[in-house]
């Protein structure tokens, strides 16, 4: 060893910065606290379920992280490979890949299937062409000169999840994607988030039916009162009873 050599890392070169990383965050409806101090960090491809009670503060955690005006984040800090997402409102968050599929679907009314997806693809930076959306929602592809408002409810969810990767996806955030569906509409709707999964979309999925969040999920999440108490393995929350029950009630 002559004076020159380094010294060996005190992580190794592998320990790359998380992918996305939230950062104490802290959010507001009003006058109401709701986030309460949120942090975690995942890594490219992971697929996370984030869990919790009705009211835990899933979805209020999803539109934190989205920017949207509500609630209002007051403090803390969320970057996406390397970008300071919190410095950002929604559309420009968007436009740096955070994509957001909220629970009421967001179909832009009077437009076709086909005009909401090219609409999806004003702004620059794009995701995937026309071609490639139709190719895996063959059902959009039938529809495309529908009102998109028209079509059935899972066929809009559909189509939500496809404007989402219409733009450039970087993480995207799914707010209850099978709520409200018939169980066969479900499983085509599962089909698609698997697909998701195996083309290494950053993911996070917010789901009533935990355990199917779990068995799609590598990561999970859970939050209560606007807190995360517990960050870890997917598979170890389906092994732990106790847990599912203190906080999930399953
Ligand atoms: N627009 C709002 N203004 C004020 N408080 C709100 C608003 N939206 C939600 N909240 C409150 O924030 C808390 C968290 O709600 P949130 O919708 O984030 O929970 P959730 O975990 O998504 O619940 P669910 O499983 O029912 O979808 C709840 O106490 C709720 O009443
Ligand atoms: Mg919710």
């Amino acid at each position: 060893m002559n004076a020159m050599t380094l010294p060996e890392p005190a992580f190794p070169a592998t320990t790359a910065p998380p992918y996305f990383d939230v950062r104490d965050i802290h959010a507001y409806y009003g006058e109401s606290y709701i986030v309460q101090g949120v942090s975690f960090a995942i890594q490219k491809g992971d697929v996370v379920a984030l869990l919790g009670r009705n009211g835990a503060g899933k979805t209020s955690t999803l539109r934190t992280l989205a920017r949207a005006l509500d609630p209002e984040l007051k403090r803390g800090e969320i970057w996406l490979d390397g970008e300071p997402i919190h410095k950002l409102k929604d559309f420009q968050a968007a436009r740096h890949g955070v994509q957001i599929v909220q629970e009421d679907r967001r179909i832009v009314p009077g437009l076709t299937v086909e005009q909401n997806l090219v609409l999806a693809q004003i702004a620059e930076p794009k995701g995937w062409p026309l071609e490639k959306i139709y190719e895996r929602f063959p059902r959009l592809a039938e529809r495309r000169k529908q009102d998109g408002v028209t079509l059935s409810g899972g066929e809009q969810q559909m189509l939500a999840v496809a404007r989402a990767l219409a733009r450039d996806v970087k993480l995207l955030l799914l707010d209850e994607p099978y709520e409200g569906l018939a169980p066969v509409i479900v499983q085509e709707i599962e089909r698609i988030v698997q697909e998701i999964k195996m083309l290494g979309i950053t993911t996070i999925i917010v789901e009533q039916n935990a355990v199917a969040a779990l068995e799609l999920a590598n990561r999970a999440l859970i939050l209560d009162m606007g807190q995360i108490v517990f960050d870890g393995a997917a598979g170890a929350v389906l092994e732990d009873a106790a847990l599912r029950n203190e906080y999930l009630a399953i």
